[in-house]
C-alpha cells in the first residue's frame, strides 16, 4: 500500500487535536494538508462531558451536541467541518508504529503516513487494576472511564443494573465525579480509597471534608484508608464482591475504577526525549526531534511562571497548548518567532450542584475562608496557598464568573500577604481587590 502524504499530521484525535485542528484552520491550510489520525470513532470532542452530563439520567448531553471548541464557548466543529476545510478525518484508525527519523505513521491495518510536521496529541489512558494483578479484576461491569465508547458501556450497565449497588475505587477526579453521576442515577454509591481524604493531589484535609461531608448527605458511603485487593464474579463473569485489604467485603454490580492516568507516549520510546512520565517539549511544544511537537496530557513543558518543568492532565491547557504549537509551525515557517507559553494552571469540576475552580499552585501554607458547611444551601468557600510571603494559589467552590476571574488574578498576579489570619478573615474580598 503506498503511503499518504500529509504536510501535517496531528496524532490523536482528542481535545487538543481539535484545537490544533481549528488553529491549522485559521492560520490558513491549503486541502489535503493536513490529517488528524485518531482510534477514536468520532470526531475531536470536550472529553470532560463524559463524566459528567453524558451520563445525566434525564437529558443526557450526546454529540453531535459538545464536539470541541464548544467547551471554551467557541464554534462546533462537526465532522463536515473538517471536509469543508480540507482536513482529512482519519478516524477508527490506531497508529501502532512510529518512525520519527523516517516520518513515517503505520495504522493497524497496515496503512502508512508520512508528514512533514507532526503533532502528537495521543493524551493518556488509564491505569488498569489488572496492571498489578488485582484478582478478579477482569470481570464484568468493572469499567474504565477515557473515551466514549468507555461512557457508553458505562450508561448500559446504568440502565440494566436500576437501582442497583455501585462501588468507586478512587478518590480523585474520577472517584468524585462518576460517584456523583451514579448517585444522580439512583445507584447505591459506596466509594473506596487509600488516601486519609478525597483528592489528596490537590485538596487539603479542609477543602475534602465539604465534599466528603456533601457526598455522605447525598446517601454516599466512603470507605477511606484502604484499597481493593480482589473482586469475585457470578456464574455469568459479572462482578458481584469487592474484597477490600481491611477484609471488607463489599456487594456490586457495577465498579467504576479511576486510579489515576498515564500518558500514552510508549509509541516514541527511545524515538525522543521524555521527562516526568512525558514528552520533552520547549516553550513552543517542540520536542527534542525536528518538525515534532507535542501537547496536550503527553507533554512535559516549561511552566514559566514556576520556572520548572511540568506535566499538565486537564482541558484548560490541552486546548492551549494546543493553539500554542500551531502558531509556533505557522510562525517558524514564515521565519517568525512567537512569545513563550505562559500557562497559568488551571483545574475545575463539577458534581451535583457543586463547582469548584483553581487556579495557580497548590504548594505553601494554606488558608480556609468562606462557608464550607455541607448543609448549607449554597455554600461558598476557598482555599488560598501562601509560598514565601505570597499568594500562589486559589480554590473556590460554588464562585461567579467574576469571583472565579478574581481568584484566577491572584494566583497570576501572586499578591504578598502580611498575615494569614487577616487573610482568612478577608477570604474571597481579598482576591476581588487586586
Ligand atoms: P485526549 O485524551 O483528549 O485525546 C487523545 C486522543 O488520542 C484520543 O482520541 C485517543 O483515542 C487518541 N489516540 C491515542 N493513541 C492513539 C494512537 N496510537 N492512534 C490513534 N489515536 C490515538 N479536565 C479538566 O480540566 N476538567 C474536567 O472536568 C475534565 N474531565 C474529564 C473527564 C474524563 C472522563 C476524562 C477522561 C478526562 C477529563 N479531564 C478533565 C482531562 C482532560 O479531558 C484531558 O486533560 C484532555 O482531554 C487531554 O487532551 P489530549 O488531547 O491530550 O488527550
Ligand atoms: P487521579 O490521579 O485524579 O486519582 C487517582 C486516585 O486513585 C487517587 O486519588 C487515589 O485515591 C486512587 N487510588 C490510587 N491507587 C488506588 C488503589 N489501588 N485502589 C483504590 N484507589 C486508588 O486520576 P483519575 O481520577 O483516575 O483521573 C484520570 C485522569 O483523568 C487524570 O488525568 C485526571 O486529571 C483526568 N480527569 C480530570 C478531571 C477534571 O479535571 N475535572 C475529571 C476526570 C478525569
Amino acid at each position: 500500500m503506498a503511503a499518504k502524504n500529509f504536510k501535517y499530521v496531528i496524532l490523536g484525535g482528542g481535545v487538543s487535536a481539535g484545537y490544533a485542528a481549528r488553529e491549522f484552520a485559521k492560520q490558513g491550510l491549503k486541502p489535503g494538508e493536513l490529517a488528524v489520525i485518531s482510534k477514536e470513532a468520532v470526531a475531536p470532542y470536550e472529553r470532560p462531558a463524559l463524566s459528567k452530563a453524558y451520563l445525566f439520567p434525564e437529558s443526557p448531553a450526546r454529540l453531535p451536541g459538545f464536539h470541541v471548541c464548544v467547551g471554551s464557548g467557541g464554534e462546533r466543529l462537526l465532522p463536515e467541518w473538517y471536509k469543508e476545510n480540507g482536513i482529512e478525518l482519519i478516524l477508527s484508525t490506531e497508529i501502532v508504529k512510529v518512525d520519527l527519523a523516517g516520518k513515517t505513521l503505520v495504522s493497524g491495518n497496515g496503512e502508512s503516513f508520512k508528514y512533514q510536521t507532526l503533532v502528537v496529541s495521543t493524551g493518556s489512558t488509564v491505569i488498569r487494576l489488572t496492571d498489578f494483578g488485582v484478582k478478579g479484576a477482569e470481570a464484568k461491569n468493572i469499567f474504565y472511564l477515557r473515551e466514549i465508547d468507555d461512557a457508553d458501556k458505562l450508561n448500559e450497565a446504568i440502565k440494566s443494573k436500576k437501582n442497583g449497588k455501585a462501588v468507586i475505587v478512587g478518590g480523585g477526579y474520577i472517584g468524585l465525579e462518576l460517584g456523583a453521576a451514579l448517585r444522580i442515577n439512583n445507584l447505591d454509591v459506596k466509594m473506596v480509597y487509600p488516601e486519609p481524604w478525597c483528592m489528596p493531589r490537590l485538596f487539603t484535609s479542609g477543602i475534602a471534608a465539604f465534599y466528603e461531608g456533601y457526598y455522605a448527605n447525598k446517601g454516599i458511603k466512603i470507605i477511606k484508608g484502604t484499597v481493593a485487593v480482589g473482586f469475585t464474579a457470578n456464574s455469568d463473569g459479572e462482578v458481584k464482591e469487592v474484597h477490600l485489604k481491611d477484609g471488607t467485603v463489599l456487594e456490586a454490580d457495577i465498579v467504576v475504577v479511576g486510579v489515576g492516568g498515564r500518558p500514552l507516549t510508549t509509541l516514541f520510546k527511545g524515538q525522543v526525549e521524555e521527562e516526568k512520565g512525558g514528552i520533552k517539549t520547549d516553550a513552543f511544544f517542540k520536542t527534542s526531534v525536528p518538525d515534532v511537537y507535542a501537547v496536550g496530557d503527553v507533554a512535559t513543558f516549561p511552566l514559566k511562571l514556576y520556572n520548572e518543568i511540568r506535566r499538565v492532565e486537564h482541558v484548560d491547557h490541552a486546548r492551549k497548548s494546543a493553539e500554542q504549537a500551531v502558531k509556533a509551525i505557522k510562525a517558524s515557517e514564515e521565519g517568525k518567532t512567537i512569545e513563550e507559553y505562559d500557562y497559568l494552571p488551571f483545574f475545575y469540576s463539577r458534581s451535583f450542584d457543586l463547582s469548584w475552580q483553581f487556579y495557580g499552585d497548590n504548594v505553601g501554607e494554606t488558608v480556609l475562608f468562606g462557608d464550607n458547611n455541607p448543609t448549607s444551601p449554597k455554600p461558598k468557600f476557598g482555599t488560598y496557598w501562601i509560598k514565601d510571603g505570597k499568594v500562589v494559589g486559589a480554590f473556590l467552590e460554588g464562585g461567579s464568573p467574576e469571583e472565579n476571574q478574581a481568584i484566577a488574578k491572584v494566583a497570576k498576579v501572586q499578591p504578598p500577604v502580611a498575615s494569614l489570619d487577616q487573610l482568612a478573615k478577608e477570604g474571597l474580598s481579598f482576591a476581588s481587590k487586586i
